[in-house]
C-alpha cells in the first residue's frame, strides 16, 4: 500500500533540478559524466566566492555565532542591506523594514503564502524563473504569464501584461535581470510597468538577484523608478557575491505610505515559524554587502567572455539561434524542432542521451513563451562550453 499525499506536493516539479533525474540515469547506464550546463551555481565550475567572504564566514562561527537570529535577520545585515541599496541602487530602504532570508527562493515562498489564495492570479514574466510558478501553484493560485519579446531581447510586452490584469490579479512580479533570458529592462519599460501596478492597486514584487552581473546595459532598481508605486525588492548573496550554499537572501519593502505593511507581517509571520536563517552566514553577508564589489569586475570581465563565446557558437549551430544576453549567466536558445522532436523536452532528453550534454527544456520555465528553447548557462570554462557546443553541432546536424 502507498501512502496518499498531497497532489500539490506530488505535482511539484522544478526543471532545473528534475533534468538532473534523467542525467543520473544516463550515468549510471552509460558509466559516463554528460556536460552539467542546467544550473546556475557558479561554484560547481571554476568560480570561488572572494576570500574575505570565507574568511567572515569561519571567524563569525569561531566568534561564536552559532545560535539562532531574531527571524527577521540580524541587525547588523538588515542594515548593510540599505547601505548597499543606498550606494549601489540609488535608493532608500529603511532597515527596520528588511526581511533576511534562507536565500531569494525562501522569499518566493513567503510571498506567495503572503499573497497567493485559492482562485487568485499571479502575474509572472513568460518565461519565468520556476519557483515563481510552482509556489504559486503550491498555494493554489494561478501563475499567468505575460510575454516578453524575444525578437527585442525578451523586454515586457506592456500591452500583453495590462490585458492579463483582473479581479483576481494579487502581484505582478518582475523579474530583472531576468533569469533563463539574460534580459536586462530600461528605465522606462520599468517607469511603464509600475504605472500599470499603480493603476490596479497592485504590489510589485521585483527580483534583482543579479543586478550587479550585467554586461553592457546597467541595472535599474524598480525601486527607484516606481515613483510612489510600492515595490517589495528581493536580493541575496548567491550569484552576485558567490556563495549560493550559504542561503542568505533578503526583501525590502519600498513604498510612501506604509502599503505594504500586511505583506510584510504575513512574510514575517511566515518567518517567525521556521526560526531563523543562517546566523553565521548572515554576519559574512553583512560583511560582502559592504565590501566594495572589487571581486565582481574580474568576474563580469570572464563572465562576459563566456557569454560572447556560446553566443556565437549557438547562433552558427543549423536551426538554433539566440538574442544577446545583457545578463546573468543563462541563454535561451531557440530551437527549430522541424517535426524531429515533439517538444523542447523531448529535445533536451535527446541531446542529453545522444550527445552527452544537459540543458533544461525552456517550457519548464513557462509553457507558453518558453516552448521550443532550452535553457544553457555560460559559467563553465571557456574549454567546456566549446566541447558541450562541438557535441551540439554534432547532434544538430546528424539526421
Ligand atoms: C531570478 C532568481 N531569483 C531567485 C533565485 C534563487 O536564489 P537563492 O539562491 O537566493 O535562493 C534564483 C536562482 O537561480 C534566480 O535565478
Amino acid at each position: 500500500m502507498k501512502i496518499a499525499v498531497t497532489p500539490r506536493a506530488a505535482n511539484l516539479t522544478y526543471a532545473i533540478r528534475d533534468i538532473v533525474v534523467a542525467a543520473k540515469k544516463y550515468e549510471k547506464e552509460r558509466g559516463q559524466i554528460p556536460l552539467y550546463l542546467n544550473i546556475g551555481d557558479p561554484i560547481a565550475y571554476d568560480w570561488h566566492t572572494p576570500d574575505f567572504m570565507v574568511e567572515a564566514l569561519s571567524k563569525a562561527a569561531k566568534d561564536g555565532i552559532n545560535g539562532y537570529t531574531p527571524s527577521e535577520g540580524l541587525e547588523d545585515l538588515r542594515k548593510a542591506v540599505a547601505e548597499k541599496e543606498k550606494k549601489i541602487g540609488g535608493i532608500t530602504v529603511d532597515s527596520a523594514r528588511v526581511l533576511a532570508t534562507n536565500g531569494v527562493s525562501e522569499a518566493i515562498q513567503f510571498l506567495a503564502g503572503a499573497l497567493v489564495s485559492e482562485g487568485s492570479e499571479f502575474l509572472l514574466p513568460g518565461p519565468s524563473y520556476p519557483p515563481y510558478i510552482a509556489y504559486t501553484e503550491f498555494f493554489g493560485g494561478k501563475p499567468v504569464t505575460y510575454r516578453t519579446i524575444e525578437e527585442e531581447n525578451w523586454v515586457p510586452d506592456l500591452d500583453d501584461l495590462r490585458k492579463k490584469v483582473n479581479k483576481k490579479t494579487t502581484g505582478i512580479v518582475v523579474i530583472n535581470p531576468n533569469n533563463p533570458t539574460g534580459a536586462v529592462y530600461d528605465q522606462k519599460t520599468l517607469n511603464q510597468i509600475a504605472s500599470i501596478a499603480g493603476e490596479y492597486g497592485l504590489p510589485l514584487i521585483s527580483d534583482e538577484t543579479y543586478d550587479r552581473l550585467t554586461f553592457e546595459k546597467k541595472h535599474t532598481p524598480m525601486a527607484k523608478a516606481a515613483g510612489d508605486v510600492p515595490v517589495i525588492g528581493f536580493n541575496g548573496i548567491s550569484k552576485v557575491y558567490l556563495a549560493p550554499g550559504w542561503r542568505v537572501g533578503y526583501v525590502y519593502f519600498h513604498d510612501q505610505k506604509g502599503e505594504l505593511e500586511p505583506i510584510r507581517d504575513a512574510m514575517l509571520r511566515q518567518a517567525r515559524v521556521r526560526i531563523c536563517a543562517n546566523s553565521a552566514a548572515q554576519v559574512a553577508a553583512a560583511v560582502a554587502l559592504r565590501s566594495d564589489g572589487s571581486h565582481l569586475k574580474e568576474v563580469v570581465r570572464r563572465m562576459k567572455e563566456r557569454r560572447d563565446l556560446i553566443w556565437k557558437r549557438l547562433n552558427s549551430i543549423e536551426s538554433i539561434s539566440s538574442s544577446k544576453p545583457d545578463a546573468a549567466f543563462y541563454i535561451l536558445p531557440k530551437v527549430d524542432l522541424k517535426g524531429r522532436w515533439k517538444n523542447d523536452t523531448e529535445f533536451v532528453l535527446d541531446v542529453l542521451n545522444m550527445a552527452g550534454v544537459v540543458f533544461v527544456p525552456g517550457s519548464g520555465f513557462c509553457a507558453t513563451y518558453g516552448a521550443s528553447h532550452f535553457r544553457s548557462v555560460f559559467l563553465p570554462p571557456p574549454e567546456m562550453i566549446t566541447e558541450a557546443m562541438d557535441r551540439l553541432e554534432r547532434f544538430m546536424t546528424k539526421r
